[in-house]
């Protein structure tokens, strides 16, 4: 299994490249089901994730082939609507075909996304929802078997709770819907922004995208189109952090600044000095550790539940007590074990974690646990005295593309190795 092994002390400086948004690029790559003609999409980061989805659609009967680098041509096909347990229990966002193979194929079969570290994370939202298009739904051995013979109708719906992936199930399902759909309490996160963007894209009559009222007009059917993924708004804000944590002049481009307003927000208060221009962030060498500030995550546009983790990183380095809340999953402070491990002091009460810094963080063994999590070991290890190794770093492929490789050209020093079997 493989390792990072991170030689702490390093400063990074220069400048580093954000890819494709992960979470644009899955529901995007889900939409390619909606219609029968090519579908380019441009920008797809080349991580776990995507291939995995890759082999759901191949499952489904779509062929991705790579073109120039990270064009992929998606030609739709066939009839297949089983996406496999094999491959939706690696990665929950396979969930994401069951709205467009309902709206398409009218029957779907998914296997029900299992927990994950971070919390149960049930899909009860996005089947209720479907069935109020029409839809009947039933668990089956496991699966999620959905039918609507006679296709999918318009209908008012309103999500109890924010849900990205809910969301974008749902507006991919409606689409192709017979007549007006009007979806309440949607995610506004930029993600489902360029889902509806590529919708659009392929004749989809979709508005209010941005706000969280989307409304709906089906179509008959949609075209093929060509998409540009938006870049990842959370690999940007981990490396900002890192840029802070460890930096001596770092800029992050290819971002879009405008995504990241909560965690720049918060760290005007912290006292970092940030510049932005339209794609960049620019974080020079900081004369002193930031101040210790409190967050509490939240829905888009507040702050991202996916930078929690590195967030708890920047604070056992900042003066004074943090109190960091995680208001959107129930077990999302995995990290915290291991950061203390590290010589962090933490304390954390119910959804809230108060870190007094700034503590000095020794290098040791430490193990991942999901994908941001990992993320944050990482950050604790480039500042870290000595050398931490990183275990389990699968969880960071899924949705980092060649972080050692982007952090070693900014002067970390980080090996990615593997000690062999059973080690
Ligand atoms: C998306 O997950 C992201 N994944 C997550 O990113 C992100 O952390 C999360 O949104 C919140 O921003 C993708 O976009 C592929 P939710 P999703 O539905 O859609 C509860 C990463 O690191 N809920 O918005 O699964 C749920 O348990 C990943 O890239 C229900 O109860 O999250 C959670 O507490 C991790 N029933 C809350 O709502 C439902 O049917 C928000 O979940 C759906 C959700």
């Amino acid at each position: 299994m493989e390792k990072f092994r991170i030689r702490g002390g390093r400063r990074l400086a220069g400048e580093v490249q954000v890819s494709g948004a992960k979470n644009a690029a899955l529901p995007c790559l889900a939409a390619t089901l909606l219609t029968s003609e090519p579908v380019r999409l441009q920008g797809l980061p080349r991580v776990r994730d995507i291939v995995t989805m890759e082999k759901v659609l191949a499952a489904l009967g779509e062929s991705c082939e790579r073109e120039n680098g990270t064009t992929r041509v998606v030609a739709g096909s066939g009839d297949a609507h089983h996406a496999p347990y094999e491959l939706v229990r690696t990665m929950r966002a396979s969930v994401l075909v069951l709205g467009p193979l309902l709206a398409r194929r009218r029957r779907a079969r998914v296997s029900l996304p299992g927990g994950c570290a971070i919390g149960a994370r049930p899909v009860d939202f996005h089947l209720q929802a479907l069935a109020r298009l029409g839809a009947d739904l039933r668990v089956e051995s496991g699966d999620v078997v959905a039918e609507a013979p006679h296709g999918l109708a318009g209908a008012e719906i309103e999500f109890p709770r924010i849900t990205v992936t809910g969301t974008e199930n749902l507006l991919m399902a409606a689409v192709l819907a017979r007549g007006r759909t009007v979806l309440r309490n949607c995610a506004r996160e930029p993600e489902v922004e360029d889902l509806a963007a590529m919708l659009a894209g392929m004749g989809a009559r979709i508005a209010g995208v941005g706000s969280p009222t989307l409304e709906v007009e089906g179509v008959e059917a949609l075209r093929g189109t060509d998409h540009t993924i938006i870049p990842d708004r959370i690999e940007a804000g981990t490396y900002v952090i890192a840029a802070v944590l460890a930096g001596a002049g770092v800029t992050v481009t290819g971002c879009r600044p405008a995504h990241l307003h909560a965690l720049l927000d918060l760290l005007e208060r912290a006292g970092v000095a940030v510049e932005t221009s339209n794609d960049a962030v620019t974080v020079p060498e900081q004369g002193s550790p930031p101040r210790a500030v409190s967050a509490t995550t939240a829905e888009y546009p507040g702050f991202a539940t996916d930078l929690q983790a590195q967030l708890l990183a920047l604070a056992t380095q900042s003066r004074g007590t943090s109190n960091i809340t995680e208001a959107i999953f129930e077990n999302r402070f995995q990290h915290v074990l291991e950061l203390k491990r590290m010589g962090a002091a933490i304390d954390v009460e119910g959804r809230t974690a108060h870190v007094h810094g700034s503590t000095p963080l020794d290098g040791t063994t430490v193990m991942a646990s999901d994908l941001r999590a990992s993320a944050t070991l990482v950050l604790a290890g480039l500042v870290a005295r000595g050398d931490t190794v990183v275990d389990r770093i699968y969880h960071l492929d899924r949705g980092y593309e060649a972080m050692e490789v982007k952090l070693n050209a900014l002067g970390a020093e980080i090996e990615r190795f593997n000690p062999g079997p059973y080690r």
